[in-house]
Order: structure tokens, then C-alpha cells, then sequence
């Protein structure tokens, strides 16, 4: 019960997260969008007059709507003035219940490998919250030093320290909380940036207003720069959530490789996009992207690893002794290992037809990418991944 109940709340804070995302993401790809198509009022006009420096026209829902930017603010302060910062809020504190209850919860399944590092599940929840306090400390002390004026070089130093971080995440914990970590800590900075940056800044401007003071256009231009940031990491950070459904990217030796050449190419085709709003296309930018998924495709295919010689015939029961010892301790109506509460992805393999129906996932997970079991914790052999292999490969025969 208790299984089933974690369970459903991870539901319903994944469904939450979800929504809130796309609602976080639609803003800022509406604000950018926004930001870069305004055209400069006609000189003279009631808006130039009033200070407006870009506006447009544009319809939606059988509608006709006619923003419109101030320099730094307008003359007066409106009595209504709409916020957005619930989007960012919801989606971070989702997003982190989510991450304690599908990892940090199971830490002993979802985060150690035994194969890669001798961490225990204690020290593998303290490094993943680490990770994510230390990437905003980090991030938002370059961006207050003298590099946070050079924004290309500042981008570059932001990328080069998350592909270092994944680097070291990889090196500690399995691939795939290595990715939702590394994700988890982009998502920080991009939460954190609302919250620490453009929120109060604003609201030092709407108080100097209220006061009769004139707004400081730097907290205009400090939040522009937070979210221009928070832009360009949408497109990763998403690849970094949905990773977990694609073990041949957070699963290939060199992990961390992968999830910066998938990020570059996230960034260069936003690049393409937030150029294109200003009717440039960057055609090289949006050609290197498809490059580097293209590379990437080829460099994650699957190869199948050697595997030993099989000593012996190779029939049903071996491969059923092998799932028996090696994978029902999760795969079960009712698992046994620490942490595990409930069959994973709904695959239970104690019955002979359940072993013959997923042969070929298992082989899949067993042979190709090697994934399964978890870690490694249940210690399958080179010569028990060959033997699964040969049983699939003769046709998966029940006898
Ligand atoms: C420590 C617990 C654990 C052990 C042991 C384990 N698994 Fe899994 N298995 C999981 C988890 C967790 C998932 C869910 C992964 C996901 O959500 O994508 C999973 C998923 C799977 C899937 C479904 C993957 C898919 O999307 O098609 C298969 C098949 C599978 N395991 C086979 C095996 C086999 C075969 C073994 C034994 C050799 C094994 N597992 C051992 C935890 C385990």
C-alpha cells in the first residue's frame, strides 16, 4: 500500500512538473520572442512620446493584441501589474520532490553503481544536493565578476563548468542520476535566477517608482542577462529530464561526452531560433546542431560488447536460473531489494511466460546496453549476459 501510495504521488508531482515546466519554458520562449521582434514606435507618435521603445501587433485566438516595451519603465506605475514567477517556483519545487522520491529515495537502485564507484547511498543524495547548491553559488559568482559583462565568454565558462560537473557526476554515480542531477543543477541556477535576481530586482524597481524614484536601469539589465541565460538552457535541461528513457546515451562509457554534445547542440539551435526573431538565420548554427545529433546517433548506436564463450548447452533453465538469482529480487509482484517498492516498469519476470514474452527487452538490457541488472548489484557475469544472449539469438524458446 504504502508502495502504491509513493507511487501515485510520483504521478501527480510528475504530471505537476510537467505542466508547470511548459508553462515556465512557453514564458520564457514568449518573453525572448517577444523581446527580439518589437519594432521602435513611429517617431513622434503617443508611444514614442511616452517612452515606449519597441512594439507590435499580433493575433492569437481570434484576437488582435498590441504590446508594448518601456526603455526602463513607464512614466507611471500601473495599478495592475502582472508577475511571472509562479511558473519558475512550481516547476523547481516539483521538480525536486520528484528527484527525492524517484532518486533519493531509492538511492541504493537509482543512484549508486557499484561498478564505477564505491559510494554509498548516503553520499550519493549529500553529492547530488551538492552539486546543486554549489552550481548557483558558482554560476552566479562568475556572472557578478568582471566576466559576467563578456556574455560569449561567460557562456562558454557556464558550459565548460556543467560539462565538468558531468564529468564528475558520471565518474560517481550511475548515468542516468548523473544526467537528472546534472539537469537538476541547470534547473537550480534557472530557478535560482528568478528568485535571487530578477524577482527583487524588479521589485526594487517597482518600489523606487512608488517612491517617485527613477527605476535603476542596471536591475533591468541584470535581469535581462539572467533570463536571456535561463533561455538558452531550456533546450537542455528538458534532453537532461527526459534522458532517463534513453540508457544508450547515459549509458555509453563516455556519458558525459554525450550530454555535452547533445546540450551544444540544444544551445546552437535556440541560437538559430532567438536569431531567427530578428529575421537572421543562422543557418551554420542550426547546420552544426543537426551535425552533432547526427554524430551523436552514430556514436551511441548500439555495439554489442564481446561476450565469453558458453560453457554448456544453452536451454530455458539456465536463463531462468539466471533471471531467478540475478533480477527478481525488483522484478517481482513484491521486490525484495532496499528501496525497490514495486515491480520497475511494470516488468515482472518470476513466471516462465514473463521471461519468454520480455525476451527481447531483456536482451535489450542484459546484452545490449547492459543496463540491467541496475548497478550491477545483483553481480551478473560476462558468461550469464552470454548465455541470455545465445537464448534470445536461437529464438527464445520456453523448453
Ligand atoms: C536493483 C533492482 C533491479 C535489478 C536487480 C534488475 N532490474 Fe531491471 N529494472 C530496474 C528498474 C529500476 C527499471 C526501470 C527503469 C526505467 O524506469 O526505465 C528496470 C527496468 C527493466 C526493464 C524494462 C526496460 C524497458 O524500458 O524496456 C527490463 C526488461 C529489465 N529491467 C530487465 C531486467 C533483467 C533481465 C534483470 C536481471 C538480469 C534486471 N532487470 C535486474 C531495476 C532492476
Amino acid at each position: 500500500m504504502v508502495a502504491y501510495l509513493i507511487e501515485y504521488l510520483g504521478m501527480l508531482l510528475r504530471w505537476l512538473h510537467v505542466i508547470a515546466g511548459i508553462a515556465w519554458v512557453g514564458s520564457s520562449f514568449y518573453f525572448i520572442w517577444l523581446d527580439h521582434s518589437l519594432d521602435p514606435p513611429e517617431p513622434g507618435s503617443n508611444s514614442a512620446r511616452e517612452g515606449v521603445s519597441g512594439e507590435l501587433w499580433a493575433i492569437h485566438g481570434g484576437g488582435f493584441y498590441n504590446p508594448q516595451k518601456y526603455a526602463v519603465a513607464p512614466a507611471r506605475l500601473p495599478e495592475k501589474l502582472h508577475w511571472f514567477k509562479w511558473e519558475a517556483y512550481t516547476t523547481w519545487l516539483s521538480g525536486t520532490a520528484l528527484l527525492v522520491v524517484v532518486y533519493w529515495m531509492r538511492a541504493q537502485s537509482m543512484m549508486v553503481d557499484p561498478s564505477i564507484s564505491s559510494l554509498t547511498a548516503t553520499q550519493a543524495v549529500l553529492l547530488g544536493m551538492g552539486s546543486m547548491a554549489a552550481s548557483w553559488i558558482v554560476y552566479d559568482l562568475l556572472c557578478r565578476s568582471p566576466l559576467g559583462r563578456h556574455d560569449g565568454v561567460l557562456g562558454a565558462v557556464v558550459f565548460g563548468l556543467l560539462v565538468l560537473l558531468a564529468w564528475a557526476l558520471c565518474r560517481e554515480l550511475g548515468g542516468r542520476a548523473a544526467y537528472i542531477q546534472v539537469g537538476a543543477s541547470a534547473g537550480t541556477i534557472m530557478a535560482a535566477n528568478v528568485f535571487f535576481i530578477i524577482i527583487p530586482g524588479q521589485k526594487r524597481m517597482v518600489e523606487a517608482m512608488r517612491a517617485g524614484r527613477a527605476p535603476n536601469p542596471l536591475d533591468g539589465i541584470r535581469g535581462k542577462q539572467r533570463s536571456v541565460h535561463n533561455n538558452y538552457f531550456t533546450l537542455p535541461v528538458v534532453f537532461m529530464m527526459l534522458s532517463n528513457h534513453y540508457s544508450a546515451t547515459y549509458g555509453h562509457p563516455q556519458a558525459w561526452a554525450v550530454l555535452a554534445l547533445i546540450s551544444a547542440a540544444g544551445i546552437l539551435i535556440r541560437h538559430f531560433f532567438n536569431r531567427r526573431h530578428f529575421g537572421v538565420h543562422s543557418w551554420p548554427c542550426l547546420g552544426a546542431g543537426v551535425c552533432i545529433l547526427g554524430f551523436v546517433a552514430w556514436w551511441t548506436a548500439p555495439h554489442i560488447q564481446p561476450l565469453p564463450p558458453v560453457a554448456g548447452p544453452v536451454n530455458f533453465d539456465r536463463v531462468r536460473g539466471i533471471v531467478g538469482q540475478r533480477c527478481i529480487v525488483c522484478h517481482s509482484a513484491a521486490p525484495t531489494f532496499p528501496g525497490i517498492l514495486a515491480p520497475p516498469a511494470g516488468v515482472i519476470l518470476t513466471t516462465p511466460d514473463a521471461i519468454v514474452q520480455n525476451s527481447q527487452r531483456i536482451y535489450q538490457q542484459v546484452v545490449v546496453t547492459r543496463i540491467m541488472p541496475l548497478g550491477n548489484v545483483t553481480k551478473v557475469t560476462d558468461e550469464e549476459r552470454a548465455v541470455v544472449a545465445a537464448w534470445v539469438r536461437a529464438g527464445a524458446s520456453p523448453q
